[in-house]
């Protein structure tokens, strides 16, 4: 037992040495992130502050809901249980709570894209009313009335404020760190390993009729568009119309990735797909022809069997466990 306590101890250290000065590893196969990091450069304390409170419920109004309630690191910071994320008070909000990773190459946040900075983001769970529930003046008061919260922003940021800047820059640059880039398709890429024939031959399909919106290598295009899903009349989720009010954008939501799918089921923005089957019959068979569904789709997409099976051995390709289990982004490191 002591040993153990010494060695964390040992791996507590080591790590504010080595990776506070450390910039974030960016994949090379990856293209330039989005997130502007000249001007708000990835610092490894910041961060680790940032992981303490994104595990932290003492951040809503119940204490009992943390960010990490909704966003699992075993499920690639997504949630499996329910469809609809579920938040304080038992209550259930309008949206299927999506995976968090590879955010740093992210023009825009929230299904219809609603937010474009990452460091803002987090304003919306804290005070949603489905979600955390809190203010942010009594978020701010417990934190600065926590004798271990004000060492932590102090060891980060250098001085004793805690301010909503600091909680919301703590919290972005701890997401910024989650970097999904060790499945089996980084390794193909890296010259490390083969796709054998099945993921070869999914892949191909892949290429031909996915990837330009799930385009490689983050599997996103970073584009809101509408994916011919049939609209759930109880949601009544309008998707991007609901920011811009052009009925042009009806129905339209964000590109997710498709890396790490075998563990950020269910699927799409209600989470209405439990297994990837049923994506395939949707492509295949149950797009509905909304008047502004993407113009790749227009056609139809047609899949024989085999295909459907090498192109799902394919995604599969795109699974990173260890992400899902690296323990510099787990709740107690
Ligand atoms: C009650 C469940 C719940 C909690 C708690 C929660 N989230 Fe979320 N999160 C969601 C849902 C649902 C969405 C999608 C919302 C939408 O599209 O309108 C989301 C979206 C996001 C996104 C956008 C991801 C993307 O790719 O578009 C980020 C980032 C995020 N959450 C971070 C956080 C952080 C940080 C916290 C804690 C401060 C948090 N979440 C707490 C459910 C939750
Ligand atoms: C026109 C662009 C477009 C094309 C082409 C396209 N998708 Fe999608 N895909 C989307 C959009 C948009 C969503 C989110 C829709 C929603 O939630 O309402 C999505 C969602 C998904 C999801 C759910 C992921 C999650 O985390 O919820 C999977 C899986 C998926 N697509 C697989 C595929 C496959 C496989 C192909 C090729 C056969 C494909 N897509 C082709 C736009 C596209």
């Amino acid at each position: 037992m002591k040993r153990i306590l010494l060695f964390s101890l040992l791996g507590l250290f080591s790590f504010q040495s080595d990776e506070a000065s450390a910039p974030l590893a960016l994949p090379e196969h990856f293209p330039e992130p989005t997130y502007d990091l000249q001007a708000m450069p990835w610092d490894g304390r910041i961060s680790e502050l940032g992981r303490k409170l994104f595990y932290d419920p003492l951040l809503s109004r119940d204490g009992r809901i943390s960010c990490a309630s909704c966003h699992s690191p075993f499920n690639a910071f997504a949630h499996t249980d329910h469809a609809l994320s579920h938040g304080i008070d038992d209550s259930v909000g309008q949206r299927n709570a999506p995976a968090l990773f590879n955010l740093a190459w992210k023009s825009h946040f929230m299904w219809d894209g609603a937010i474009s900075l990452l460091d803002q983001q987090a304003l919306i769970p804290l005070t949603h009313p489905s979600e955390m529930g809190d203010t942010l003046p009594h978020i701010l008061g417990r934190l600065r009335r926590n004798e271990n919260y004000r060492n932590r922003f102090s060891k980060a940021f250098g001085d004793t404020v805690i301010s909503t800047q600091k909680l919301l820059h703590a919290l972005a640059q701890f997401q910024l760190s989650l970097i999904s880039d060790k499945a089996k398709y980084d390794e193909v890429k890296r010259g490390n390993r083969q796709f054998n024939e099945q993921e070869q031959n999914g892949y191909a399909l892949f290429l031909q009729h996915c990837n330009s919106c799930h385009t490689e290598p983050l599997f996103t295009s970073d584009r809101i568009v509408s994916n011919g899903l049939p609209p759930d009349p109880r949601l009544q989720d309008l998707g991007r119309f609901r920011i811009s009010q052009n009925p042009k954008d009806s129905f339209r939501f964000q590109i997710p990735s498709l890396r790490n799918l075998s563990y950020t089921y269910p699927y799409m923005h209600d989470g209405r797909f439990d297994r990837l089957k049923e994506v395939m019959e949707h492509y295949t068979r149950e797009m509905v022809m909304l008047p502004n569904i993407g113009e790749e789709l227009t056609a139809g997409i047609t899949l024989s069997f085999a295909d459907q099976k090498d192109l799902m051995a394919f995604l599969f390709t795109l699974n990173d466990s260890s992400f899902c289990f690296d323990p510099r982004f787990g709740f107690s490191r």
